[in-house]
C-alpha cells in the first residue's frame, strides 16, 4: 500500500501551450483545499536536478493568484532538459548525461510523494521512463497545441492554436482575394496535421496539406484552376509544417546561433508556393504563422480543460491512484495508465468526420485522382490550362 500523498512536485516541460498556468492554479488550489503542499520545479526538471537557489518554488494560493488566463508558464519550461540526456558541462563542451538517478534522489530528499508532469508526448515518455527507473508516483497532464498525445481526445492548447490559425486564415482571405493571389500558410503541429486540418476547415481553405496524407502537386493545381474557372481568382492553401510531397521527406530549416544550431521543421510553405507559381503562373505568396499559435492566453475551452485536468490530477492522487495520465474521454476527465500512452503519437484519423467533412466540401488534400476537380468553365485568358511556367 503506497503512502498517502502530502507533498506534490509539479513541472511544465517541452514547448509551452496556452493553459499551463491554469493547470498550475487548479493543482495548487485543489491541493490547498485538502491541506497538501505543492512545489513547482523551475524549467522542466532543471530545478530538481541542479541545486540552484530558487529551483523549487512553493505554490500556494498567493503564487497562483491571477494567472489562470495568462499564456506561457510561471515555472518556465525547457525543450532540452531530458534527465536521461541532460546537457552537462564537461570542460568546454556540453555532453548529454543520464541524470535520472540524481533527480530521483533529490525528489526523495525533498520529501515529495508524487510528481505531476505537465507535458506533451516527449515529456510524458520521459515521465514513464522515470517511473521505470524508480520514481514512485507520476500523474501526467497532456499539454500541446499539436493535439498529438495518444490516449486523450484533446490536449489543452490545441483549441487556442486552432482559433488563432483560423483567424489568421480569415485575415489572409481578404488580402489574397483583393490581389487575386494564391496564399500558402504554414501551421505548426509537428508530425500531426490537427491544427492545419481543423483551422483549414473552419477558415475555408481550398487546399489542406497534412503529414498523414503525402501530397502530389497535380490535384492542388487542378483545384486552383477549377476555382479560376468558377471566377474565384484566389486560393488559400494551408500546409502543416510536417507535410510531405509523396515519396519525399519533411522540409527542415536550421535555427539558432553560432554556438548552437538545431534543425526544426519549417519551410514547406515556401516550397509549395514556388511550385504553385511555377505551374499556374499565378502570383503566389507564403507565410509561416509560427509561435503566434502558442503565445498568449488560452481560449475559454482550453482554460476549462486545463483546470479540469489539474484538479483531476490531484483528485486521482489523493484517491490512491497508480501512475497515469489525465485524459479527456467522452467529455469526462479520466485517468489512463501512463505506460499505455507514453511514447505513442495520435495522428489524424483519415476516416474520421473532420477529413470526411473537408472532402465532402471539396477541399483538396493533394491525394485526389486526376479529374476530381474538373474545370467548370473557361479559364481566364491569362491562365493557360496546360500550366505553362510563368515567363
Ligand atoms: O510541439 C509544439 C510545437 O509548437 C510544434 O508544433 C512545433 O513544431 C514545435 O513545438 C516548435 O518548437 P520550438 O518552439 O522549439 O521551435
Amino acid at each position: 500500500m503506497s503512502r498517502p500523498v502530502r507533498k506534490i512536485a509539479i513541472n511544465t516541460g517541452g514547448g509551452d501551450a496556452p493553459g499551463l498556468n491554469a493547470v498550475l492554479r487548479a493543482v495548487t488550489l485543489a491541493a490547498c483545499e485538502r491541506g497538501l503542499e505543492v512545489w513547482g520545479i523551475k524549467h522542466g526538471y532543471r530545478g530538481l536536478i541542479e541545486r540552484e537557489p530558487g529551483g523549487l518554488v512553493r505554490l500556494d494560493r498567493q503564487a497562483v493568484r491571477g494567472i489562470m488566463h495568462l499564456g506561457g508558464t510561471i515555472l518556465g519550461t525547457a525543450n532540452r532538459g531530458d534527465p536521461f540526456h541532460y546537457p552537462t558541462c564537461e570542460g568546454n563542451t556540453v555532453v548529454p548525461k543520464d541524470r535520472a538517478d540524481d533527480l530521483i534522489a533529490r525528489f526523495h530528499e525533498e520529501g515529495f510523494d508524487a510528481l505531476i508532469a505537465v507535458g506533451g508526448d516527449g515529456s510524458l515518455a520521459i515521465a514513464q521512463k522515470l517511473v521505470e527507473r524508480g520514481l514512485p508516483l507520476v500523474v501526467g497532464v497532456p499539454k500541446t497545441i499539436d493535439n498529438d498525445v495518444f490516449g486523450t481526445e484533446l490536449t489543452f492548447g490545441f483549441d487556442t492554436a486552432v482559433a488563432i490559425a483560423t483567424e489568421a486564415i480569415d485575415r489572409l482571405h481578404t488580402t489574397t482575394e483583393s490581389h487575386e493571389r494564391v496564399m500558402v500558410v504554414e501551421l505548426m503541429g509537428r508530425h500531426a496535421g490537427w491544427i492545419a486540418l481543423r483551422s483549414g476547415i473552419a477558415g475555408g481553405a481550398d487546399v489542406i496539406l497534412i503529414p498523414e496524407v503525402p501530397f502530389s502537386y497535380e490535384p492542388i493545381i487542378e483545384k486552383i484552376l477549377q476555382r479560376e474557372s468558377r471566377g474565384r481568382h484566389f486560393s488559400i492553401v494551408v500546409v502543416a509544417e510536417g507535410a510531405t510531397v509523396a515519396g519525399g521527406g519533411v522540409t527542415i530549416r536550421e535555427v539558432g546561433d553560432e554556438f548552437r544550431r538545431v534543425a526544426v521543421l519549417g519551410g514547406v510553405a515556401e516550397r509549395v508556393a514556388k511550385e504553385i507559381a511555377l505551374r499556374t503562373g499565378k502570383e503566389t505568396r507564403s507565410m509561416v504563422l509560427g509561435h503566434l499559435q502558442r503565445g498568449g492566453g488560452p481560449t475559454t475551452f482550453d482554460r476549462l480543460l486545463a483546470l479540469r485536468f489539474g484538479a483531476g490530477a490531484v483528485r486521482f492522487l489523493v484517491e490512491g491512484c497508480e501512475s497515469g495520465m489525465v485524459a479527456l474521454r467522452q467529455h469526462s476527465v479520466e485517468l489512463v495508465p501512463l505506460a499505455e500512452v507514453a511514447g505513442k503519437t495520435k495522428t489524424v484519423d483519415l476516416h474520421g468526420d473532420s477529413v470526411t467533412t473537408a472532402r465532402e466540401m471539396g477541399i483538396c488534400f493533394g491525394d485526389e485522382p486526376p479529374g476530381r476537380f474538373p474545370l467548370d468553365g473557361p479559364l481566364p485568358a491569362s491562365l493557360d490550362p496546360v500550366m505553362k511556367p510563368c515567363s
